[in-house]
C-alpha cells in the first residue's frame, strides 16, 4: 500500500517521478503528492486528492520543468483521513526537507510526543510525519543525508520504504525495512520506486534494497550502505520481459483487458511448464525434495492468491492423496507447524505483509518454502527457498484476475511434476490431469466468448440486487468464493459464498423471490437438490460449468469429469459478470475503493 518514487538527474525531476508515480496508483489512490527542487534551491511542493493525473499541469511536463530532484508518493490511507495535509511529501519545519513513506510507523504515537516537546510542529495527522522530523534533527552539520535518515530510523518500530529529499542540495537518501524499494540507474539519472513495474519504461536492471540499507544519491554520486559501514550495492536485476505488456486493448479498463487476456496467459504458462512436468524435471529443477519425503503440504496466501492455493490443494490431495490445507496467511501464526511439511506461499506482489509475516512464524525445522508469485525479484521470492514466477505479467487492475489464472495453473504444473515421480499418486487421475492442463486455454477462450453477452444481461438484470449467493460442491466451491469475492470488491454489493451443501443448514433463509444465486457445478450430482431448494424459494439460479446435452429439446445434465483443480473456466462469467455489473453501477473497475493492489501491511 502507498507507492513511493524517485529521481536525481539533469532536468524533468519532477515530471519523471510523477509518470513513474501513474504505474504505481495501484497501490493507493486516497491522495498524490510530489515534492521537488530547481537547480537555484528553490522547491516545489504539490499535493492532490485528485489521483496522479491531476499533479501532471501543475509539474509542467518535460519541457518546462527544469528541476534536478524529485520524490512522489501515491496514498493508500492507513493513519489520518484522506485529506491534503495528510497527503504526502512530508516536509519538515523548516520546508526544506521533504519525506515519502510506505508502510506503518507502529511507536509514531510516542516519537511525535517527544518530538513536539523538542518543539517540532506537526502539520498532520499521519504516523509518517515523525520520520521527517526525525530526519531533520539528526541532519546537522557535517551530518549528510544518509546518515541522518539511518539513525531516524533507528528509532522508528514498524515497517518503511522511505526517500527523503533535501531541496538545498537536492541530495536522495533511501531506506527500507518490511517494505520494498528498488533503486535503478537509466541513462538519464537514478531512480528509486516501490515496485520495478513504475520504471520499466526507463530503466534496463535495478538492484533492490535489502533491509536497513542505506542508499544516497547527491552531487558526490551514489552511496551504498547500511550501519555500521559501507557495503557493495546489491545484486543487478534484469526488468522483466513481461513488465512493459500493458495496455487497456479494447477496453476502457485494464481489467476487461486482463480477463480477456487469460487464455493466453494461460497457454503462456502450459507452454513453459507442461513440457517439464514428465519425471519430475519442473520438481527437481526448483530444488524440492522428492514428495515421498514430504508428510504434509500447506499453502498460505491472502485472497485471490489463497483461492489459487486452495485449487493447487485439490492437486496433491486428490491425485496424491497427501494431507494439504490452504491457510489463511493472516491466522497463520496459530497454527501448529510440523517437520516435513512443504509449505508453498503464493502472493502475486510477493509483498503482502500478512504472508511475509506468516512465514517469520514457521519454526526453523518445518521443511521447504516455495514462493508462487507474479514478482521474482519481490520480498517474498527472496526470502523463500525456491521460487517459481507465474508469468502472468504486470496486472494493474487491483482485482485480480489473470494472475489468479496464472497461479493456479502454474502450482499445478508444479504439483503434477512432483507426484509424477511419486509413489502416492494415482496414474490414472495423473494422466488425466495432464490432459486437461494442455485444453484449459481453449476452456477458458471458449467460457470468454460465450459469456461477453450473457455476462452484461445478467448485469443488466441483477443491478438492483442486494446480496448474491455463490454456491458449490468440492473442487467447484474455490471458484464460488473467488466468485463472491470480485463481487463484493467491484460492485461494493454484499455476496456470500457457501458449500452447497450447507444451504439447508441457514444461508437458505437468505433466498427469496428473484435472490441471485450463482451455482459452480463440479459435476456432483447432489447439487440437484440444492438447486431445486432455491428454485422452490423463488431463487434466480445461474448455473455455471455444467455439460448439458439436448434430447429432444430438454436439457439432460450430463456428470462431468473435470481435474482434480475442479472447473477453473467458470471464474471467468463469474470475474466478467461482476465487473459489468461494477461497470453498470458506476465504479472505477481498476481502483475499487479501500483496496490496494500490494498489501503491505498487516
Ligand atoms: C482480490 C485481490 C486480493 C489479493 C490479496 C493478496 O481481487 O486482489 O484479495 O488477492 O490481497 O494479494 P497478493 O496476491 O499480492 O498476495
Amino acid at each position: 500500500m502507498c507507492g513511493i518514487t524517485a529521481y536525481r538527474g539533469p532536468s524533468a525531476a519532477a515530471s519523471r517521478a510523477r509518470a513513474a508515480l501513474e504505474r504505481l496508483e495501484y497501490r493507493g489512490y486516497d491522495s498524490a503528492g510530489v515534492a521537488a527542487r530547481h537547480p537555484d534551491g528553490t522547491r516545489v511542493h504539490l499535493r492532490t486528492l485528485d489521483g496522479v493525473a491531476a499533479l501532471a499541469e501543475p509539474v509542467g511536463e518535460r519541457a518546462a520543468d527544469a528541476t534536478t530532484a524529485a520524490i512522489g508518493h501515491t496514498r493508500w490511507a492507513t493513519h489520518g483521513g484522506v485529506t491534503e495535509s495528510n497527503a504526502h511529501p512530508i516536509e519538515d519545519c523548516g520546508g526544506q526537507l521533504f519525506i515519502v513513506h510506505n508502510g506503518i510507523v507502529e511507536n509514531a504515537d510516542v516519537l511525535r510526543a517527544h518530538l513536539i516537546a523538542a518543539g517540532h510542529r506537526f502539520a498532520s495527522e499521519v504516523d509518517s510525519e515523525v520520520i521527517v522530523h526525525l530526519v531533520e534533527q539528526a541532519h546537522r552539520p557535517g551530518v549528510g543525508l544518509g546518515d541522518a535518515l539511518a539513525d531516524a530510523v533507528t528509532r522508528l518500530e514498524g515497517t518503511w520504504a522511505v526517500v527523503a529529499l533535501d531541496t538545498r542540495t537536492g541530495a536522495l537518501a533511501a531506506t527500507a525495512h518490511g517494505s520494498p524499494l528498488v533503486f535503478a540507474e537509466g541513462d538519464e539519472g537514478a531512480y528509486f520506486a516501490s515496485d520495478v513495474g513504475a520504471i520499466t519504461p526507463v530503466v534496463s536492471a535495478f538492484r533492490v534494497l535489502e533491509d536497513d540499507d542505506v542508499v544516497e544519491v547527491s552531487a558526490e554520486g551514489m552511496r551504498w550502505h547500511r550501519a555500521g559501514g559501507s557495503c557493495r550495492p546489491r545484486g543487478l536485476w534484469p526488468v522483466p520481459k513481461t513488465a512493459l505488456l500493458s495496455t487497456k486493448g479494447r477496453h476502457r479498463d485494464h481489467m476487461g483487458n486482463e480477463i480477456d487476456e487469460q487464455p493466453l496467459v494461460a497457454q503462456r504458462v502450459v507452454d513453459a511448464l507442461a513440457p517439464a512436468i514428465t519425471d519430475g524435471l519442473l520438481w527437481r529443477g526448483l530444488g524440492l525434495p522428492p514428495l515421498d519425503e514430504i508428510d504434509r503440504v500447506a499453502i498460505i496466501g491472502c485472497g485471490t492468491s489463497l483461492h489459487a492455493g486452495r485449487a493447487i490443494a485439490g492437486v496433491f490431495s486428490r491425485v496424491g492423496g497427501l494431507p494439504t490445507r490452504a491457510l489463511v496467511a493472516s491466522e497463520a501464526a496459530h497454527e501448529v507447524w510440523e517437520p516435513r511439511t512443504l509449505v508453498i506461499a503464493i502472493s502475486q506482489s510477493g509483498e503482502t505483509a500478512d504472508v511475509l509475516r506468516a512465514l517469520q512464524g514457521l519454526p526453523a525445522e518445518h521443511g521447504t518454502v516455495l514462493a508462487l508469485t507474479n514478482n521474482p525479484s519481490s520480498s517474498l521470492a527472496r526470502r523463500a527457498d525456491a521460487v517459481i514466477d507465474c508469468l502472468a505479467g504486470p496486472e494493474i487492475g487491483v482485482a485480480a484476475t489473470k494472475t489468479f489464472v496464472a497461479q493456479v495453473l502454474t502450482g499445478v504444473c508444479v504439483a503434477l511434476s512432483g507426484l509424477t515421480v511419486s509413489h502416492r499418486a494415482d496414474a490414472t487421475l495423473l494422466d488425466a490431469d495432464v490432459r486437461a492442463l494442455t485444453a484449459t486455454p481453449e476452456a477458458l477462450s471458449t467460457a470468454r466468448d460465450t459469456w461477453r453477452g450473457p455476462a452484461a444481461t445478467l448485469a443488466a438484470e441483477f443491478a438492483r440486487a442486494s446480496g448474491f449467493l455463490f454456491l458449490g460442491r468440492g473442487a467447484g466451491l474455490v471458484y464460488a468464493a473467488e466468485g463472491a469475492l470480485k463481487l463484493k470488491e467491484l460492485s461494493y454489493r454484499w455476496a456470500e459464498h457457501q458449500p452447497a451443501g450447507e444451504l439447508k443448514h441457514g444461508p437458505l433463509a437468505l433466498v427469496d423471490a428473484g435472490t441471485p444465486v450463482f451455482i459452480v457445478d463440479d459435476g456432483d450430482p447432489r447439487l440437484e437438490v440444492d438447486i431445486a431448494e432455491v428454485t422452490a424459494r423463488g431463487g434466480r439460479v445461474i448455473r455455471l460449468g455444467e455439460r448439458i446435452l439436448r434430447v429432444g429439446g430438454l436439457p439432460l445434465h450430463l456428470p462431468r469429469t473435470g481435474p482434480s483443480w475442479g472447473p477453473l473456466e467458470t471464474v471467468v462469467p463469474l470475474q466478467m459478470f461482476a465487473r459489468e455489473l461494477a461497470l453498470r453501477l458506476h465504479r472505477d473497475v481498476d481502483k475499487p475503493r479501500n483496496l490496494a493492489k500490494s498489501v503491505t501491511v498487516s
